[in-house]
């Protein structure tokens, strides 16, 4: 059975009925968080409002080694609950809150502890590397964490002659395994969103816009990715979009992060990748949408739901965790820019 890690409101916590509608949510949100001494940190996949009032938004990456660093008493976790639980297991003296406690994530969600751990059991002389979009439980079973940003270059780095097992996205895994020349053995996970673009509507939207150049993630698959200019995490497509000279873009990712790129680049035009009847709706995460302010604003009144994790395992979780961070590349200008 999954542990709990995250706990809800206790009884008599305010909640969304109780919201005066005229409330200045942005100005009490940032009352809060000088009162509560909060560090809001934020996803590109968070809605607009989101991202504006948040302290650092970054990608998966970025946003971990925030909360590894911070001397903030709280973090306020806008994006999907594995974010926070990294947070937790990074940063264990702090509270850890997040606005909705079933934002989940389907890769996760693809990869139950106890499969995972047949999975692992039936290739004892592998090393077990892990997407960081994985529960707790499975990343204290892995040897190593990977974010799409540093993937290649971890795993460029560990001895070539040892067999790889790679979870829980098989589209990411399949991209590094032809970048990298390794032969991992993939979990067969996906993300919902970055499967259900179209490579042949993104091609019809480049030929009305030939000058468009295609920003795709590695979750998308490999019929996606051979249609791409440029390939990478969301501070990677992020930075490509601001300093490629091209003046129009289409962006295979969740289309929130089109939001932040208005903002570094308003002079560029960006479209959402469609998926395959032609639309753009695919392309918004159902789990980081159940975030709104009015959440954002509850969780830090309530200072819950919050993360916990029983000290044993964020200790087996942390191990994996720490090597990842000790392996990346140092951070990039722009991330660290972008406070
Ligand atoms: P990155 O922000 O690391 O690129 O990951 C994307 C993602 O799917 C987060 O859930
Ligand atoms: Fe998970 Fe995909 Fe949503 Fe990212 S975009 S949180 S990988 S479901």
């Amino acid at each position: 059975m999954k542990t709990e890690t995250v706990f809800p409101p206790g009884q008599g916590a305010m909640s969304e009925r109780d919201i005066d509608p005229l409330l200045d949510l942005e100005a009490e949100i940032n009352r809060l968080k000088r009162e509560k001494n909060a560090v809001i940190l934020a996803h590109y996949y968070q809605e607009g409002e989101i991202q504006d009032i948040a302290d650092f938004v970054g990608d998966s990456l970025d946003l971990s080694r925030k909360a590894a660093q911070t001397d903030a008493d709280m973090i306020v976790f806008c994006g999907v609950r594995f974010m926070a639980e990294v947070a937790n297991i990074l940063s264990p003296d702090k509270k850890v809150v997040l606005p909705d406690a079933a934002a989940g994530c389907s890769l996760e969600d693809s990869c139950q502890p106890e499969a995972y751990a047949a999975f692992r059991a039936q290739h004892p002389d592998h090393i077990a590397v892990n997407y960081i979009n994985s529960s707790a439980e499975v990343k204290a079973m892995s040897d190593y964490i990977v974010t799409s940003s540093n993937a290649e270059h971890i795993i460029n780095s560990l001895p070539k002659d040892k067999p790889i097992i790679f979870g829980p996205d098989r589209h990411l895994g399949a991209y590094l395994n032809r970048k990298t020349g390794r032969d991992m053995v993939l979990w067969p996970g996906t993300c919902i969103v970055h499967e259900q673009f179209s490579a042949r509507e993104i091609t019809r939207l480049k030929d009305s816009h030939p000058g468009a150049l295609v920003a795709a993630h590695p979750e998308c698959p490999e019929g996606i990715l051979e249609v791409s200019d440029h390939i990478g995490s969301t501070r990677s497509i992020l930075d490509f979009v601001t300093t490629n000279k091209a003046k129009e873009f289409i962006v295979a990712t969740e289309q929130n992060i089109i939001h932040q790129m208005q903002k570094s680049a308003p002079e560029k035009t960006f479209y959402p990748a469609p998926g395959a009847d032609g639309s753009c709706n695919c392309a918004q995460c159902p789990f980081m949408e159940l975030n709104t302010m009015e959440k954002l604003y509850l969780c830090m009144v309530n200072e819950a739901p919050f993360v916990k994790l029983p000290e044993d395992l964020r200790v087996k979780a942390l191990r994996p965790l720490e090597r990842m961070l000790e392996l990346s590349p140092p951070a990039t200008k722009s991330a660290a820019a972008a406070e």
